[in-house]
């Protein structure tokens, strides 16, 4: 199997197919050597930018995100896709046991010096969300933000998810709605590039998609819309450029087009900033969307 570059940066924006199921053969799926040929690309298009700039203004809402879970101390949390370290090093600071795994080489190395640098003990590899390198229910909770939406199999994803978490532990994600800013965001920017056809990564912010993907596998499924506000010290120009220069799938989308088409993608992000910011005098505040997961694994 082979992808253009744009059409993988498809495959992350999720532009293409917008069904439920993945459209791969269940157990099939690609062959081997494409998929090998897909994660890496999808590693690099992470590894573009530097997304930890970006992590700092969702720091806040994260912090609320682990606040709603009350982590008891000494648990043992995974988050995974867990890009510069964002959440398991909150848990980590609350006297939680945290690892953290991220597709991205330079995401780990970030959030290890993270660590380091606060003396926290939190654990950080790099690995796929679509194989965990973790035996069965070695976790109390599993959590992603933002984070394991981007793998492209999704019933991987939550197969592994509640594989590594124990039973009666709690499966926690928040992931971007279709409806929400950032779903209009990355629609905006997905139609610059070619379709993907496989499932759109917003799908995991959709209600009904989320029963049927961790439904069978959980006891209790508490799904709750939360709004998430990004508040920039500059004006939404600026902020497309910033989210253009640090944000991987962003970054990776403007590299792949020529002058023309960067022109016009600026002036549509731009646009659709602006349309959304409430904030005046050269500040931008805008309002986004996550659906936040809250499952509770069966004990049988
Ligand atoms: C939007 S960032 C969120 C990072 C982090 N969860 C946070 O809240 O700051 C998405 C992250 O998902 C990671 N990612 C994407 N696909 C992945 C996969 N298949 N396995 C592991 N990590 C993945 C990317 O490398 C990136 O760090």
């Amino acid at each position: 199997m082979e992808i253009a570059n744009e059409r993988l940066i498809g495959v992350v924006l999720g532009n293409g197919w917008v069904g439920r199921y993945c459209p791969w053969p269940r157990g099939t799926g690609v062959d081997a050597a494409g998929l090998a040929t897909l994660k890496s690309r999808l590693r690099r298009i992470w590894a573009a930018g530097d997304y930890d700039r970006l992590a700092r203004y969702l720091e806040a809402a994260s912090e609320d995100f682990f606040r709603r879970l009350f982590v008891p101390r000494g648990s043992r949390l995974l988050d995974v896709a867990c890009g510069s370290g964002q959440l398991a090093l909150i848990a980590s600071r609350n006297g939680i046991i945290a690892t953290g795994i991220d597709i991205a080489e330079n995401q780990v190395e970030r959030a290890r010096e993270r660590a380091r640098v606060e003396r926290l003990g939190a654990q950080f590899r790099v690995a796929d969300a679509e194989a965990l390198p973790f035996a069965d229910a070695s976790f109390d909770f599993v959590t992603s933000i933002v984070g394991a939406m981007f793998a492209p199999r999704p019933e991987v994803v939550a197969a592994e998810l509640l594989r590594v978490c124990r039973p009666g532990g709690t499966i926690a994600m928040a992931n971007w709605t279709r409806q929400g800013f950032i779903g209009k965001m990355l629609g905006v920017v997905s139609s610059f590039v070619a379709p993907s056809g496989m499932p759109a990564p917003v799908l995991w912010g959709d209600e009904a998609t989320v029963r049927e993907r961790l439904g069978p596998g959980v006891s209790s499924l508490q799904l709750t819309r939360h709004k998430v506000e990004f508040n920039f010290p500059f004006p939404p120009r600026e902020v497309v450029r910033f989210f253009r220069d640090y944000y991987g799938p962003t970054n990776r989308a403007f590299a792949s087009l020529n002058r023309d088409g960067r022109k016009s993608l600026q002036a549509e992000l731009e646009a659709l900033w602006s349309k959304h910011n409430v904030a005046r005098g050269g500040l931008t505040d805008v309002e986004a969307e996550w659906l936040e997961v809250i499952a509770v694994t069966r004990r049988d």
